[in-house]
């Protein structure tokens, strides 16, 4: 408090001296009050961000959640999925289109055990969906789509629409779910291999206990505010991808490359993007080698803390993508992990070893405004 009323002092003497005397002249009292008032407020916005900081806990406050989401969840239905036709539906598909355009209440599917053949895309107009699953058996939803592949109209499917399960609206939800992309591995150098398990391009979506196993690009992290806890993600090549500005907590994250790979490509293009991949807690292992991450935009962001790397993480740790000139606007970090991948001797020179300052901002889900969506675990 001292030091921060010190700073308040400091920055208030540089300015008045700073500052010319004509222009303070015009109209200055309230160009003044203007400035203390700017100034008060970021003082204050300040001291609440560092009691957010300790308090931790993301979802204590109800009343903090966004309104249309608890009335979303105030208002909630179920609707089940079973194979043996014992629930409402036997496809997820049918489910879903069951639940009307601009839906508003949170809908909860609940998935009976199997494997479920199908390709799913949640339309924009149907926020509010969970895929709830039954923890001790947890269904799959599986596809074998790949980028290179022809779709009905005569096109490729691209890496977005190879995707098995793709969701574009906001608020979802899942639980004890398994999501896979079986297309075969594609050899190093080949192009059209990449297969996407799922593709969460909708804001404000949390994960849950879920696995995601694919080869090359296994989990596109579009775009928008996402949270992962307790999740499985296996894959070889580029398999977390994306811009998402994504929290990973407590997650296992697994290599089946067969020569040199990467985890991460993360694709934030400018400096102003509030994107990035924050792990923390998390553990990296399984076969090849792998970097940590590739620059797949000029300011792509990924930070690791609080995580075991086991020896397939590659001594210099991150890649340029071949783009030398990423190496200046990557923010590439790591934070008190443990293991033998995470030595840091190796390293490339513009990797960042993070101070306690630098890693604040990344190590809790506050990273992705989590007070303000994320659901009390209790809720489910
Ligand atoms: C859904 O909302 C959009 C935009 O508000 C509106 O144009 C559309 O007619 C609505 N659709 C239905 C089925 O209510
Ligand atoms: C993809 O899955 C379909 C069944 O859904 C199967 O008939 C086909 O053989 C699979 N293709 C590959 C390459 O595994
Ligand atoms: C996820 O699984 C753990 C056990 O691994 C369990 O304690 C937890 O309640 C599960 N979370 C949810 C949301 O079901
Ligand atoms: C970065 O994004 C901001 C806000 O969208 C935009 O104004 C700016 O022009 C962008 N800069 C570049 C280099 O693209
Ligand atoms: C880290 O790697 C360097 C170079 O390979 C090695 O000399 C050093 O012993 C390693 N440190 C630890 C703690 O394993």
């Amino acid at each position: 408090m001292a030091s921060n009323t010190t700073s308040f002092l400091f920055f208030l003497i540089i300015f008045v001296s700073t500052f010319p005397l004509q222009s303070l002249s015009w109209d200055r009292d309230s160009d003044y009050q203007k400035w203390v008032s700017w100034n008060v407020g970021n003082h204050q916005k300040k001291t609440s961000t560092n009691q957010k900081l300790k308090s931790g806990s993301p979802n204590g406050d109800w009343e903090a959640l966004d309104k249309e989401l608890r009335i979303a969840e105030k208002t909630k239905v179920k609707v089940t999925v079973r194979k043996d036709g014992s629930g409402d539906y036997r496809r997820i598909r049918d489910a879903i289109d069951s639940i009307p355009k601009n839906n508003t209440k949170r809908v909860v599917i609940e998935i009976g055990p199997g494997l479920y053949r199908e390709k799913i895309v949640i339309l924009r107009s149907k926020p509010f969906v969970m895929f709830l699953g039954d923890a001790e058996n947890p269904p799959t939803i599986t596809g074998n789509r790949t980028a290179g592949e022809m779709g009905k109209h005569g096109k490729q499917l691209k890496t977005y629409k190879s995707a098995t399960v793709g969701i574009n609206s906001d608020y979802f939800l899942a639980v004890n779910m398994k999501f896979e992309n079986t297309a075969p591995m594609p050899a190093p150098g080949t192009i059209g291999g990449q297969a996407v398990a799922l593709r969460i391009s909708g804001n404000k979506a949390a994960f849950y206990n879920c696995s995601f196993y694919g080869a090359q690009d296994t989990l596109y992290d579009h775009k928008g505010l996402h949270y992962f806890n307790n999740c499985f993600i296996q894959g070889s090549m580029d398999f977390i991808f994306g811009y998402g500005r994504s929290f990973y907590e407590n997650c296992h994250i697994h290599s089946i490359a067969q020569k040199q790979g990467s985890i991460t490509a993360q694709k934030r293009t400018n400096a102003s993007l509030e994107s990035g991949f924050a792990f923390t807690k998390s553990v990296i292992e399984g076969s090849g080698t792998v970097y940590l991450g590739r620059a797949w935009g000029d300011h792509s962001r990924v930070i690791y803390s609080y995580t075991y790397m086991d020896k397939l993480v590659l001594p210099e740790g991150w890649n340029d993508w071949g783009i030398t000139e990423r190496e200046w606007t990557v923010y590439y970090g790591e934070y008190k992990c443990s293991g033998p991948g995470a030595n840091s001797t190796g390293r490339v020179h513009w990797a960042r070893q993070l101070t306690d300052e630098d890693a604040q901002p990344f190590l809790g889900s506050y990273f992705v405004d989590a007070r303000h969506w994320l659901l009390p675990q209790k809720a489910f």
